[in-house]
């Protein structure tokens, strides 16, 4: 399973936040918002990882993330001209994707709670069809809208539609087989000018090849999409973190307890951060793991 993480967009909700720098290099309280994503992938056991975003900010992640050999990982990067729509990552990472199933995941995407590693790492056994995620939420008007028969399976998807058949909104990890690239192929901008993930979701319903799974209510999905949802992701991060001393999405830890690095490479990215309580929490991770 290979996997794709989209962090272009225009982010016009959060001008005049992101009128020179994507969405994605924003904090959410300690770190910037794609080290969230990016460790959901992780945690599936993603290692393969191609990063898409603008020409104007592929350079500035990459000045962060590198190539991700530091963290285990196999990194690489793609530049989308225009937001043309979330579908448009199975084009520009289609020789990426070969004939490999692939993940996709949303850069202002926070995905947190109990046994997140294990429904991840299911996911990424998909080889047939395609897996998404649905989350019962208040405004679902807002989002890609999944109507679930009492059978679990799904039965209508609608975007963003004036009036829901249910709470349950798509959330923006999805697990996709290799037809992927032909099917967004056939694909047609909607009336706005994208190409729709909803869409492509529903080709694969039609083909009954869609399943849906659902986080249920002890689980937490934010975005950072607008300033009041980038703040309170911010304020959930603080809370979760300075209650427990454990930090959420830390891709270094990640990284070390999925067995990506040592701990002996996890003493030098510590190192490289010594002075600072990010990497003096890394030395603990790696010093209390040792012990255990
Ligand atoms: P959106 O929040 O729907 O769009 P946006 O980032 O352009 O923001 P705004 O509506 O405020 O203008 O995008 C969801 C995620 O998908 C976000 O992480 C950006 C990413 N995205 C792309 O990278 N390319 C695209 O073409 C689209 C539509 C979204």
């Amino acid at each position: 399973m290979k996997g794709i993480l989209l962090a272009g967009g225009s982010g016009s909700r959060l001008y005049p936040l992101t009128q020179s720098i994507s969405k994605q290099l924003l904090p959410v309280y300690d770190k910037p918002t794609i080290y969230y994503p990016l460790s959901t992938l992780m945690l599936a056991g993603i290692r393969d990882i191609l990063i898409i975003s603008t020409p104007r900010d592929v350079p500035l992640i990459e000045a962060l993330l590198g190539n991700g050999e530091r963290l285990g990982l196999r990194l690489s990067y793609a530049a989308q001209a225009r937001p043309e729509g979330i579908p448009q990552a199975f084009l520009l990472g289609e020789k990426f994707i070969g004939d490999s199933p692939v993940c996709l995941v949303l850069g202002d995407n926070i995905f947190y709670g109990n046994e997140l590693g294990e429904i991840l790492k299911k996911g990424a056994q998909l080889k047939s069809g395609a897996q998404i995620f649905a989350y019962y939420v208040n405004d679902p008007e807002n989002f890609g809208v999944v109507e679930i028969g009492a059978d679990g399976k799904v039965l209508r998807l609608t975007e963003k539609p004036k009036e829901p058949a249910s709470n349950w909104a798509v959330t923006g990890l999805y697990f996709y087989d290799s037809q992927v690239v032909r099917l967004t192929r056939t694909l047609q901008p909607s009336a706005r000018g994208e190409l729709e993930i909803t869409d492509l979701n529903n080709l694969y319903l039609h083909g009954d090849q869609l399943s849906v799974r659902l986080f249920g209510r002890g689980f937490a999905w934010l975005d950072t999409g607008n300033h009041d949802s980038l703040l309170t992701s911010a304020q959930f991060v603080q809370t979760i973190e300075k209650r427990q001393g454990l930090k959420i999405a830390c891709i270094e830890e990640i990284a070390f307890r999925q067995g990506f690095i040592d701990a002996e490479k996890m003493r030098e990215l510590a190192a490289e951060l010594s002075s600072t309580t990010y990497g003096a929490y890394l030395l603990r991770v790696v010093q209390e793991t040792v012990r255990w």
